[in-house]
């Protein structure tokens, strides 16, 4: 077969929609700036789709960083990976600002959050360790363990019961091959919005002796007393070993960080294969991180404000009827029953009837008959955006639930790919 043929034909559990749906449920265009409200096929749209958690992408010292660091030194600045001729002294400052407010002794930058996680697993493994992990583990996590080839055990998503019995497996395994055992999990789980049960998980480390490392890209900034994530929520920071947070949500930006003990550090920035083998971040969001960094020290308040209207969301699509699942973080899921068809029609309906723009998720991500619309509220927007929302939403079920969505197929509504 020709491995064209084969490639063209393959378009994975999505694409077999992008006829009907490209460049609107797959690749939909939001333009202008970044807020509460962008336009969508040009028209204004009241947008709950961005992670930008704490509104940095467009607050106005955050901008003025950015763009000042770009006018002094491009995009290109610094040429070459870390190791070779890629490090500055704003990589080193900003790495011990989130060493700090981490707690650890050290930070290491990431150009990308999702291949740092695979070479931060990819590091710290070999084939006679063990991972114990979470069954609802981001696909970066997921990517990690492809390299492992040692032995892995899943447990059902914080289920501590089947979590103890996986860790006596890998015990048993570790006790042969003489290797540790690393715990993966992740703070935040970006989907539901539930947290990973970093204290039920820590209640057997002494006991197993394993390592914690954990993936807090939803969790740091929103998370905590002062946004240093889960495990400052849990009250467990020194208990967790690797810290992971990534700049692409609350952040608002592009880029991560590992934090941990300065000899974990040192290791990692010496083995992980995506960063030695990758370009430096870009000054630009060296300096730009910086501030918002700054920002989420001094300005608890921003933090306060994506709450309150986290708290108004989730509390007024409740006290409306509507299932949020088991979300503990300003992550806000909406679940229906219903099928690809409703789920697409219900979309339709928000953004062509009520101008909400917000993403939908289906089979497989979640079950099948299970349709969830995922709300991201943030510190753009307002407690006016939010009761719209809830009304809206209202209208939109009872049009579900009378069957005015259950005829129908997939609207077509893409454009040419
Ligand atoms: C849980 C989790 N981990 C890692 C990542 C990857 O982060 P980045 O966008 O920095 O590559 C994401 C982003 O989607 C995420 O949700």
């Amino acid at each position: 077969m020709d491995i064209f043929d084969k490639v063209a034909n393959n378009m994975g559990a999505l694409g077999q929609f992008a006829e009907a749906g490209h460049g609107y449920y797959f690749f939909p265009k939001l333009e202008g700036e970044i807020s509460n409200r962008m336009k969508f096929r040009g028209r204004d749209m009241l947008v709950w789709s961005l992670n930008n958690y704490l509104g940095l992408a467009n607050h106005p010292e955050v901008r003025k960083a950015d763009a000042d660091a770009a006018a002094k030194y491009g995009m290109a600045s610094p040429m070459g990976a870390r190791m070779m001729s890629g490090q500055t002294i704003y990589h080193e400052q900003l790495e011990r600002e989130l060493a700090d407010f981490e707690h650890k002794e050290a930070a290491y930058l990431l150009n990308f959050g999702y291949m740092g996680m695979v070479s931060i697993i990819d590091s710290m493994i070999d084939r006679h360790d063990v991972v114990v992990y979470d069954s609802d583990a981001h696909a970066c996590i997921l990517d990690g363990l492809r390299m492992h080839i040692g032995k892995r055990f899943v447990y059902p998503h914080n289920n501590m019961e089947k979590f103890e019995q996986q860790l006596k497996h890998a015990k048993k395994v570790t006790e042969q091959s003489g290797g540790g055992i690393l715990v993966i999990t992740e703070g935040v789980y970006g989907m539901a919005g539930d947290c990973g049960n970093l204290r039920g998980i820590l209640q057997f480390k002494d006991q197993y002796g394993f390592r914690l490392l954990i993936d807090d890209a939803h969790g740091f900034g929103t998370m905590g007393r002062t946004g240093a994530g889960t495990s400052e929520d849990q009250d467990v920071m020194d208990q967790v070993d690797v810290y992971f947070g990534t700049f692409a949500k609350a952040m608002a930006g592009i880029g991560a960080f590992v934090a941990s003990e300065k000899r974990i550090i040192k290791s990692l920035a010496y083995n992980m294969r995506s960063q030695i083998y990758a370009k430096s971040l870009p000054m630009p969001m060296v300096i730009g991180s910086l501030k918002r960094i700054e920002l989420i020290r001094n300005h608890p308040e921003i933090k306060d404000k994506l709450w309150i209207i986290a708290n108004a969301l989730q509390n007024g699509l409740k006290a409306k009827g509507f299932d949020l699942g088991r979300t503990q973080s300003p992550v806000t899921p909406v679940y229906f029953k219903g099928g690809v068809g409703e789920a697409t029609q219900i979309v339709a309906d928000l953004r062509e009837n009520y101008a909400i723009f917000c993403s939908v998720v289906v089979y497989p991500v979640v079950p099948k008959g299970v349709i969830m619309l995922r709300l991201i509220p943030t510190a753009a927007h307002t407690l006016e955006d939010v009761e719209y929302t809830v009304n809206s939403f209202s209208e939109v079920k009872q049009k579900l639930d009378e069957g005015k969505f259950s005829t129908g197929g997939v609207p077509l509504l893409g454009e040419a790919f």
